[in-house]
């Protein structure tokens, strides 16, 4: 063949890769109102970025006439390209190549791109959109799978894992992105379960959309499996490429520092009067966060998950921090169950690659009853415990209102060794809300008092009492427990002075194999 020939022959082959299943398979995919493999990977990387491997991969299946069935990159689009200049990993799943199905070799792709982003230590992006394990191949389509979730558990910690899921994602194909740090699902198109709904009507009798069973709100919300929702594709390609903005490219770097604008000692005077007077009254915590973050920006994570406490990322004078905060107008911001689990992961997330983290405390404690019982807030409670005991990252908490009880240890303490522990005039550490300490202390006096007017009386005398002593901050501040009570509007100035204090910070955990977090 001549040297002109065999270049076209390349182009011609190149070409043909990048049709995937063809140009019916295309229409069907758009017709769906959905992105394909290549469009997709085109909208995550920065222009002209996209370096791809393995694109003349093709299976070796030839089991059901599948050796006459080849498509060139086997199902799979992987590679490297920039997200604003930084170096990420990328494999894209093609619905139009046999349903995006995983076989042997798609796996292999996957798995060269994991093994090359853990050496030069950079983000691995997975764009999920597949009928799962490829029939036809049978358990050389499991060993794939279990060759990637192998790579996704060596590689948690050491660099970022981010999933978006735009079609079908079901069976044990789920759990890949499952051990990934983040999932994003798209609303439309997008459902992730074990078993989809014509089983579940065989083993449980449910009749069960898809929807409901697995798509991206009942994740959002319900189950908190994915961390994002977004409206459309494209909408979700654009979170990602945020989200990778906060993170640094692994667990030896710190997060990028951005530019700011916003004045560092910028005072906010809204906060001295955000306060209600009342302690029992809502505020939303997320106006404090915006407040005093650079510009106002804050990226929620598991915004429709959990309320009562929110996670997310924001930057001080640039650098890139976590946020936990417990949020007043759900369920007064106790700590259940689920805004424990939440809160323990995204803690985690932090001090495993090197983000700080600002805690914003008003918890009234934990939440009681048969239903958290039974479903171990004591176990689940300990995660977050224990994710801000092990974290070794810069810790900074403000109490603005209520830290109460076991809640106040938990929210990163000083105790928890919490680096600087600040707190408005409005706060209130103590055991317990004042009515239910009378109600404990004095109960023998009250079982006594027939006149209900005398026993209202004495229990406000009491409560009084109990409010003069704990219902500021300064009883813990005596201790040295608060470093110092902080004026409401000058919060951001006193956060970004701490993180400037702390970016030398060393601190490490004893040597061990690996921990026992309460799972
Ligand atoms: C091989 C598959 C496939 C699969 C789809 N295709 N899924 N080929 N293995 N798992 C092929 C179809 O044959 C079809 O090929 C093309 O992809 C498009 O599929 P359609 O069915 O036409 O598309 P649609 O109507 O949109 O339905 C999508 C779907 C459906 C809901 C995903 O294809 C489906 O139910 N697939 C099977 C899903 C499944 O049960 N997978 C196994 C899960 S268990 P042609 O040639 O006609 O275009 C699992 C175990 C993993 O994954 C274990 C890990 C530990």
């Amino acid at each position: 063949m001549a040297f002109e020939d065999k270049i076209k022959q390349l182009l011609d082959l190149r070409q043909t890769a990048r049709l995937g299943g063809g140009e019916k398979g295309i229409e069907k995919q758009h017709s769906k109102g959905k992105l394909t493999a290549r469009e997709r990977i085109d909208l995550l990387l920065d222009e002209g970025s996209f370096e791809e491997f393995d694109m003349f991969v093709t299976h070796r299946c030839t089991n059901f006439g599948m050796e006459k069935k080849q498509i060139l990159s086997d199902g799979v689009v992987t590679g490297y390209g920039t997200i604003d200049g930084r170096l990420v990993y990328v494999f894209s799943q093609d619905f139009t190549s046999y349903g995006g199905s995983l076989s042997e070799t798609f796996a292999k792709k996957i798995c060269k791109i994991m093994d090359q982003a853990m050496k030069v230590g950079a983000p691995v992006i997975g764009l999920n959109d597949s009928g799962g394990a490829r029939i036809q191949e049978g358990v050389n389509s499991l060993a794939g799978y279990a060759e990637i979730f192998e790579r996704n558990i060596l590689a948690s910690g050491v660099v970022p894992q981010i999933s978006a899921i735009f079609g079908p994602c079901a069976g044990g194909a789920v759990y890949s992105p499952a051990l990934t740090d983040f999932i994003l699902m798209s609303k439309e198109n997008s459902y992730m379960f074990v078993t989809g709904p014509k089983v579940v009507k065989t083993v449980t009798g449910e009749d069960v959309t898809e929807a409901n069973l697995g798509g991206a709100m009942v994740h959002a919300s319900k189950s908190g499996v994915a961390h994002f929702v977004s409206e459309t594709e494209q909408e979700g390609i654009e979170m990602i490429r945020k989200l990778v903005s906060y993170i640094p490219s692994n667990n030896l770097e710190e997060a990028p520092i951005v530019n700011c604008t916003d004045p560092i000692d910028r005072l906010e005077d809204s906060l001295n009067s955000i306060m209600p007077d009342d302690p029992n009254k809502p505020y939303d915590v997320k106006d404090v966060i915006r407040a005093i973050t650079d510009e106002g920006d804050f990226f929620e994570v598991h915004e429709k998950y959990a309320p009562n406490i929110v996670v997310g990322f924001a930057r001080f004078n640039g650098v890139s921090v976590g946020i936990v905060a417990n949020q007043p107008k759900f369920m007064a911001g106790v700590l259940d169950v689920n805004s424990s689990r939440k809160g323990a992961r995204f803690v985690r997330f932090c001090d495993a690659f090197n983000i700080p983290i600002i805690t914003l405390v008003d918890v009234p404690g934990f939440l009681c009853g048969t239903g958290q019982e039974y479903n171990g807030i004591i176990t689940n409670g300990a995660k977050l415990l224990f994710a801000y005991g092990e974290a070794t990252v810069p810790k900074i908490t403000v109490t603005l209102r209520k830290s109460y009880g076991g809640a106040h240890d938990v929210m990163s303490s000083k105790q928890l060794r919490g680096d600087i522990n600040y707190a408005w005039p409005t706060a209130q550490v103590a055991v317990m809300g004042a009515s239910g300490a009378t109600a404990i202390l004095y109960g023998s006096d009250l079982k006594k008092m027939e006149n209900p007017e005398e026993k209202a009386k004495f229990l406000q005398e009491k409560e009084q009492e109990y409010n003069d002593k704990f219902a500021n901050p300064y009883d813990a501040a005596k201790y040295g427990y608060i470093d110092d009570v902080i004026e409401p509007r000058n919060t951001r100035f006193r956060i970004i002075r701490a993180l400037q204090a702390l970016a030398t910070k060393k601190d490490s955990n004893p040597m061990k194999k690996h921990d026992n977090i309460p799972l």
